[in-house]
């Protein structure tokens, strides 16, 4: 519920709560994290945060040129920041960089917090959740399948699925959004897919995000920065030929988000101030590409590398599949009877949050978190992978698969508030159906020929990514209904 009521009413009732707005908030006096990430070594930047955690708390500032950032460690106080005082903490930061990839804050996921904003979140929701009702189910079935004739097809070589993984998810979104299925080897997908790769990873390195913090620094020449300005080109070049192809088909379909939109903004009403445009579905259409395709694949790989770890789980779900279905492939309706594998699911979410420090938010007036104050402007970095290894939670939150079972009260992989993914729903289906899918017909296996089991450490920018390695998918015995 965003109304805004309940957040008036938790501002007025903090008046009243013991404050500590008078303290200021722990965190190390100086601290320039450029020049701490480049010595980070093994550890990405989500666990140099959680370790800060241990001597700082739930709740720390951090300095970073010209920036103050508070950083959230607890599923605790990033809910009462993201959910309860959701109104106080849904701005984004506006920056230099995030500017130039964002079409000027026309998107959903960088954009700040405006009525623009709201009209277009609204739009892209409707539309996501017209489509998604219409053929969701449908369209990652079809998805499932075609992953595993993938699979058949390399009779038991060793290898990596990350590409696979990473078409799947894709080819969900590009139906969605346009009606189009890629083949792995089409050149369009190829295009797409190195293009918003290249700039999920160049925009989470540090010679990008060193610009925004350290405004001097934009007058040097930077070979990073020119290559994200040319792939960000190029992004926009294909988003528009997909556009343009859409707009030119006779047919005009509303049960593909894109035809949605464009319905939606003809829709719009004159008289109504927050008139959206064309950029603003070009941009959301971004939003949802980059969403949906690179977190849903990083899980999958994340999933696989940690049932490699533990085989005895991965039979685990294999029994429970063949209970509960008898042989056929699941629905999603049938997930209250899987368990099993649900808890595999919420345990790799945990372990492993694949956008492990959400997307930083901005307090948009004063507010306070914790009892602490915190000015507006502040930047909030909700540290995900923080709260799911939170040791008050977590007796050992390292260790794979603690809390096979246990409760999901404290995982909130996908955000909240005002901010939500967006896609959540369509995540959870997907990370449902392809891993039961998979783990029905194939058992996956470390190949003879790999030494070592995969790094679990992973690679963090926006998204958290496992360090690719190979696979064997031995096909299961074939079990008829
Ligand atoms: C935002 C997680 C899949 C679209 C986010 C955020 C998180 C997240 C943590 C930031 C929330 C915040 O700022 O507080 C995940 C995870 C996924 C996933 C763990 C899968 C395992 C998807 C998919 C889509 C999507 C499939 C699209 C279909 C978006 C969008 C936003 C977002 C558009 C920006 C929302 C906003 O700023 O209002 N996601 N996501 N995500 N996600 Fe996802």
């Amino acid at each position: 519920n965003h109304k805004g009521s309940k957040s008036n009413d938790s501002r007025f009732l903090d008046q009243f709560l013991p404050c500590s707005s008078s303290l200021s908030l722990p965190g190390p006096t100086s601290y320039f994290l450029i020049g701490n990430m480049m010595e980070l070594k093994n550890d990405h930047l989500p666990i140099h945060l959680t370790n800060l955690a241990q001597r700082y708390g739930s709740i720390y500032r951090l300095k970073c040129g010209t920036t103050t950032m508070v950083v959230l460690n607890t599923s605790e106080v990033i809910r009462e920041a993201l959910v309860k005082k959701w109104s106080d903490f849904a701005g984004r930061p506006i920056s230099y960089t995030g500017n130039i990839v964002s079409g000027g804050g026309c998107n959903i996921s960088l954009g700040d917090y405006t009525e623009k904003w709201r009209a277009q979140r609204r739009l892209v929701h409707s539309s996501l959740q017209r489509c998604c009702k219409k053929s969701l189910h449908d369209v990652i079935e079809r998805q499932a399948l075609h992953l595993l004739k993938v699979l058949m097809g390399y009779k038991g070589r060793a290898v990596d699925l990350s590409e696979d993984f990473t078409v799947a998810a894709s080819n969900v979104i590009t139906t969605l959004a346009f009606g189009i299925e890629y083949d792995k080897s089409s050149s369009e997908l190829q295009e797409l897919h190195s293009c918003l790769n290249e700039i999920v990873a160049l925009w989470g390195s540090s010679w990008i995000s060193a610009l925004d913090s350290f405004p001097l620094l934009r007058k040097l020449p930077n070979p990073v920065f020119a290559r994200l300005l040319k792939e960000v080109v190029r992004r926009d070049e294909i988003i528009r030929r997909l556009l343009n192809n859409y707009k030119s088909q006779d047919e005009k379909n509303q049960d593909v988000i894109t035809g949605s939109l464009l319905q939606g903004l003809d829709n719009q009403n004159t008289g109504d101030k927050a008139l959206l445009t064309d950029i603003h579905v070009h941009m959301a259409t971004v939003d949802l590409l980059i969403g949906g395709t690179e977190t849903a694949a990083a899980w999958l790989d994340w999933m696989v590398a940690f049932l490699l770890h533990r085989p005895e789980v991965q039979e685990r779900v294999y029994e429970e599949l063949c209970t509960v279905l008898e042989g056929r492939y699941p629905k999603y309706s049938d997930r209250h009877r899987l368990p099993v594998l649900c808890s595999l699911i919420s345990e790799v979410l945990r372990l492993r949050p694949v956008a492990p420090l959400a997307v930083p938010h901005r307090a948009i007036r004063d507010s306070s978190i914790a009892g602490y104050f915190i000015p507006k402007n502040t930047v909030i970095i909700p540290n995900l992978f923080g709260a799911h290894h939170d040791p008050e939670v977590w007796p050992d939150p390292y260790s794979v698969f603690i809390s096979l079972g246990g409760s999901t009260r404290d995982l909130i992989p996908f955000g909240g508030g005002a901010r939500l993914c967006l896609g959540e729903a369509v995540a959870k289906m997907e990370l449902f159906l392809f891993s039961a899918y998979l783990l029905r017909d194939f058992q996956l296996l470390l190949p003879e020929s790999e030494t070592s089991l995969p790094d679990l450490r992973g690679v963090a920018s926006v998204v958290l990514k496992i360090k690719s390695y190979k696979v064997v998918a031995r096909p299961r015995p074939v079990t008829n209904p």
